[in-house]
């Protein structure tokens, strides 16, 4: 196991994003330090929204901020309302919202954190990459300030939006370009693994068994989740990508990596938004990132029940 480490968690919530807040929340080996809020699974209000509520529902103190609305250069903003639904984060019914945002804009508390930090903290990015890019962009002196970026997107082998590019990152390639040619230290967290981390039923009746309020919003978030993934992809337990990043962090030894150079395809028609992995090193390019090539599923699925056990007995 890893001593806590300070994160930043960049995400859209979603469903799985949802569960990566509350992996992160009250893991003894993660420092929370702030969620900056992106569109992507739904629009950007939404998404505020959302993660606002996750941290109400489940009593986190952290502080949320709202960042970027549309990708850096594309017009259209993609989301991806038929595996999350009108709100994003259909299922669960929340109480009214009384947390509020912060007034700070996402990608400024990006910048403001990673300059003020003694280069000691993760950014780890579950939806499209915009707020690190716009922050490393507007202020390049962060870009030596990151410890590492741990981002959930991509794949070396097949999409989940085209046959070749992944929600995450063809929803903003140009920024996804932008991060991995930034020269900081990448743990691509592609479909590659977390497709293997498939919420079957009886994955959802084991967390349901804890009785907390992260148990019951695991399962309500789970039950809509899988519904959704079975119309679209036909899996009977939907993949549950984004806390793989934060399971990571919590026990290395969850994933394998492979040391390789990886290039954001922003270019061509047919493979817009692919992560070109030179997984057999065919480029001679050096390499400027670790891609996950095999996790261990036991060993993740102990750290989510931890995770949800961490909450306590009765909320
Ligand atoms: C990614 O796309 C989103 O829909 C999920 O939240 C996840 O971050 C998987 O491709
Ligand atoms: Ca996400």
């Amino acid at each position: 196991m890893n001593s806590k480490k300070k994160i930043i968690l960049d995400c859209d919530p979603g469903h799985d994003d949802a569960i990566a807040i509350l992996l992160a929340g009250k893991s003894p080996y993660i420092d929370l330090l702030g969620i900056s809020v992106v569109a992507g699974n739904q629009t950007l209000d939404k998404t505020v929204r959302n993660a606002l509520n996750v941290c109400q529902y489940l009593g986190l103190d952290v502080p949320v901020y709202r960042g970027c609305g549309q990708p850096m250069i594309r017009d259209k903003q993609v989301t991806a309302g038929d595996i999350h639904g009108e709100s994003g984060l259909d299922g669960p019914v929340f109480a009214p919202l009384t947390k509020k945002m912060e007034e700070k804009h996402g990608v400024q508390f990006i910048i403001d954190t990673l300059l003020a930090s003694e280069g000691d903290i993760t950014v780890v990015t579950t939806g499209p990459m915009t707020n690190l890019a716009m922050a490393m962009r507007l202020c390049p002196d962060i870009i030596p300030k990151i410890k590492e970026v741990v981002l959930m997107g991509g794949s070396y082998q097949l999409g989940n939006v085209t046959p070749a590019a992944e929600f995450n990152i063809i929803t903003d390639a140009d920024a996804a370009h932008v991060v991995f040619t930034s020269g900081r230290k990448i743990v691509m967290v592609g479909l590659d693994v977390t497709r293997n981390a498939l919420c079957y039923p009886e994955i959802v009746a084991r967390m349901g068994k804890i009785e907390n309020a992260a148990g019951r919003l695991f399962v309500d978030l789970m039950t809509f989740f899988n519904k959704t993934q079975k119309e679209v992809f036909g899996w009977e337990g939907g993949p549950l990508h984004d806390p793989v990043t934060i399971a990571y962090l919590i026990d290395t030894s969850v994933l394998t990596l492979k040391e390789m150079y990886t290039e954001i395809d922003i270019r061509s028609v047919q493979s817009y938004g692919r992560t070109n992995c030179d997984f057999f090193h065919y480029s001679g390019q050096e390499p400027n990132s670790f891609v996950a090539v095999d996790i261990d599923t036991e060993k993740f699925w102990n750290i989510v029940e931890d995770g949800i056990r961490g909450y306590g007995k009765v909320q």
